[in-house]
């Protein structure tokens, strides 16, 4: 039997029809590799109209604070309907035990939706599937189902509240941030933007296009939203703020910015890449250098959203790549970043394959290299200083011209 928690959670109202009952992950601080230094919120919707309905379910082990939110308002056996608008566990972890206390009488999700959800859970009752435009009408409130495909899973839709003009969007329009505040005009504007370009540039990045189509059908839908309501962060009372910052992330705009992403085993990497990074200052480019000792992979991929270089380098360990090294390359690439310009140095006693491994990744990702890797053998000495320096020059100038 799930625990109650009395009333230490009320849900809090979104809109007419609409009341928040997720809940705060204070504590998370990996979400499947991406480093969520602020926490996270899963949050799922009760909708009320003659029937009620909840839309998503939250992770598992916060189910008893989920079932305690809805109690604020209503008990749960009372919710009519369960509606799984995307089937990744941080939403539909708590749907097996959800459904077990509650007993809707139906269950919906998306065509995907229903076969993902069979495939995690091995369920014995039904799920129907709903079409995308389909309606669910609850009296007095109608919900519509709107296919987000890709954003994030093949099942993913959105949940569109057309009495409240609130779009409840799954993962789209989130944020990875725990904070007691539920609505994005409660919280700092710098706090929101780097907290959802940390999010995009993790979670949507290789999604671009698809982004890009999803954001152009839903304002060709014609349908008035005053509210964006995600599961993940804050609540949009101004959704222009973040579908703005979507079109142009989706875009894939460029600054005159460059990374430099590098390890080192004693030393003479980390000179290398200081050498380049000088380079590019000096030709006024903005570079962003990130050891890979204290830089994690998942704000490495912040940093590239909105940059025009990626230079990487990495020692040679046994003939091969720096271990960081090939985890950030393996992260980045499945990011599909697009439009870079890039190069790849490094040191190694006496094989020196790294940095060729490093450009071959790279070329792989469609970077655009400039020149051939950059090769020192143990310690670089002034001349090779200069090589990393011209190095840096050359890519600012490459920028410059491309951005
Ligand atoms: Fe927040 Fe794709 O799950």
């Amino acid at each position: 039997m799930v625990k109650r928690e009395g009333n230490c959670h009320p849900a809090v109202r979104v809109s007419e029809h609409v009341y928040w009952v997720g809940a705060v992950d204070w504590d998370i601080r990996d979400f499947h590799g991406y480093a969520t230094q602020r926490g996270s919120t899963y949050n799922a919707y009760l909708v009320i109209g003659e029937k009620t309905a909840l839309v998503d379910t939250v992770k598992a082990p916060f189910v008893g604070e989920m079932l305690a939110r809805i109690s604020s308002v209503l008990p749960p056996e009372q919710v009519d309907y369960l509606v799984s608008n995307h089937a990744e566990m941080d939403h539909s972890g708590g749907l097996p035990e959800a459904l077990a206390v509650i007993q809707p009488e139906r269950a919906f999700a998306s065509t995907h939706g229903v076969s993902a959800l069979r495939d995690h859970f091995h369920l014995d009752r039904e799920i129907a599937a709903v079409k995308d435009l389909e309606s669910l009408d609850l009296g007095g409130v109608r919900l519509t189902f709107v296919e987000m495909r890709m954003l994030h899973w093949p099942d993913s839709m959105a949940t569109y509240v057309a009495e409240d003009k609130a779009l409840l969007s799954n993962d789209a329009f989130g944020m990875h941030l725990a904070s007691s505040e539920r609505f994005a005009d409660e919280l700092p504007e710098w706090l929101l933007d780097y907290e959802a370009r940390k999010y995009y540039a993790n979670i949507l990045l290789p999604l671009s296009p698809l982004v890009a189509k999803a954001v152009e059908r839903v304002a060709g839908l014609g349908i008035p939203i005053d509210t964006i309501a995600p599961s993940h962060g804050p609540i949009w009372r101004e959704p222009a703020q973040i579908i703005g910052r979507y079109a142009t992330w989706a875009a894939g705009a460029r600054a005159r910015k460059a990374v430099i992403v590098y390890d080192t085993m004693w030393g003479s990497t980390a000179k290398m890449a200081l050498a380049i990074a000088q380079g590019l200052s000096e030709s006024g480019v903005s570079v962003k250098v990130m050891p890979l000792k204290s830089s994690h992979r998942s704000d490495v991929a912040l940093e590239v959203l909105d940059a025009a270089a990626l230079i990487v380098g990495s020692p040679t360990l046994n003939n091969q790549l720096f271990p960081t090294v090939a985890d950030v390359l393996t992260y980045l690439k499945g990011l599909k970043p697009r439009n870079l310009i890039g190069a790849a140095f490094g040191s190694h006693g006496w094989s020196g394959e790294a940095a060729k491994h490093a450009a071959e990744v790279l070329t792989g990702m469609k970077v655009e290299l400039v020149g051939d890797p950059v090769n020192v053998r143990y310690v670089p000495d002034n001349e090779a200083l200069r090589r990393c320096l011209e190095l840096g020059r050359e890519v600012a100038r490459r920028i410059t011209a491309a951005v």
